[in-house]
């Protein structure tokens, strides 16, 4: 291992578990939900997806949350591109070994061999391609398909988000014999909202499991290297373990906190989030999230910051001593919500609405210290 962002933790046992789960109950897919950036999507992409390779089903992946505006297309562009790669092996000699040859020269002359018989068109209504696409990937493929579709909670903002999931449902269903599906998702809440207003609660569809973070194999690997680069120095696990917890249990996070650390040779964890937060480059990113912001969502995302019910009555009286104009339930509640479409604020579980990035909460709180009492 060179660097601190060599450091990877691999999770086959979880990914087992998971293809295992998947197998047990044809038609039913898995939902995994955790916050935001806690690895998500890096298991997925290496973790699940070699797990259903060597279990021979084909991965295919799709983020939702890239192609807000039609999550259906961006599903079968997804299925469209994995028939392609079926069909014309990568590299260049399997393209041309299988490039037809239609027009023979001899002699001068040339015959037209014609078209081989073509396949009907797939359907342009984009439930029917679905289908239709599903069939002939696995059968093209010769295997099942496993479709692992990320940031399933933005089907919560789209305007078709129902049909959609109504959708996704059937062709599951129906194709259950060669169509295994995980969703992960950052809000539980976002999803089950639109289910429920589909009339069908969301585990009568799909599995929901809670997403483990990383534990000690990741922060042991950070102070093993650690211990390298600095002899004689060493960060304890108890240490790492609670600043972990304070990060939100976000790896990529936490590594950087390590490196930084790191750079000023120090191994006092908690010193180090200190000067991390109020550091040149870390303020100015938060402060190019809140540019956008107008008063009133400043100040609501302070009080959000102090651990406030953010409906509640004191909120109300607190925010009126804030910047932004007077406050009523009707205001907060826009503000909350496009926080949450910015990815500021998010809200798990039962779990009262939140700042996303706990060192951001922090910076807030420090910026904004809590008016005497
Ligand atoms: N198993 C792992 N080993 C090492 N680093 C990891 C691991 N999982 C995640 N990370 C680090 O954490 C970062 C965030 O992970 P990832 O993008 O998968 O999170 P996510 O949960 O999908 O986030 P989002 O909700 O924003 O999509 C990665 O860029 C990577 O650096
Ligand atoms: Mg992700």
């Amino acid at each position: 291992m060179k660097t601190f962002d060599d450091i990877q933790v691999r999770r086959p046992e979880l990914a087992a578990s998971y293809l295992a789960l998947i197998k047990a109950q044809p038609g039913r897919p898995l939902a995994m939900f955790a916050p935001r950036r806690v690895g998500k999507t890096y298991f997925l992409d290496h973790d699940l997806a070699p797990a259903a390779k060597s279990g021979k089903w084909l991965p295919v992946y799709a983020d939702l949350w890239l192609q807000k505006a039609a999550p259906l297309n961006a599903i079968n562009h997804a299925l469209e591109e994995a028939l392609d790669d079926v069909a014309v092996p990568a590299s260049d000699i399997g393209r041309l070994a299988k490039t037809p040859v239609k027009r023979l020269g001899a002699m001068g002359a040339t015959l037209d061999l014609g078209e081989a018989p073509a396949r009907r068109p797939l359907p342009t209504a984009p439930e029917l391609r679905l289908d239709a696409l599903v069939v002939r990937l696995s059968a093209a493929a010769g295997k099942p398909i496993l479709l692992m579709l990320d940031e399933i909670q933005s089907l919560g903002d789209v305007a078709q988000g129902e049909k959609i999931i109504a959708t996704l449902r059937a062709v599951i269903h129906k194709r259950r014999d060669v169509l295994k599906a995980v969703f992960t998702g950052s809000s539980q809440e976002a999803m089950a909202r639109m289910l429920s207003t589909a009339g069908a609660p969301m585990y009568q569809f799909a599995q929901l499991l809670d997403f483990p973070v990383l534990g000690d194999e990741f922060l042991q690997k950070l102070a093993d290297h650690f211990a390298q680069v600095h002899p004689g120095k060493r960060l304890e696990l108890d240490d790492l373990r609670r600043v972990f917890a304070r990060v939100g249990f976000k790896p990529g996070l936490m590594r950087d906190l390590v490196k930084s650390v790191s750079a000023e040779g120090i191994t006092d964890m908690d010193a180090g989030v200190k000067r991390f937060v109020l550091d040149d480059r870390q303020v100015a990113g938060w402060g190019a999230l809140m540019q956008p912001l107008d008063l009133f969502e400043r100040s609501v995302l302070v009080v959000i910051a102090r651990g406030r019910p953010p409906m509640g009555r004191e909120t109300l009286d607190e925010l009126a001593g804030l910047p932004g104009g007077r406050p009523t339930v009707a205001k907060v509640r826009a503000a909350i919500e496009r926080l949450r479409r910015a990815g500021l604020v998010s809200k798990a579980g039962g779990r009262p609405t939140a700042i996303d990035d706990p060192l951001f909460a922090e910076y807030l709180l420090a910026l904004n210290a809590a008016p005497a009492q």
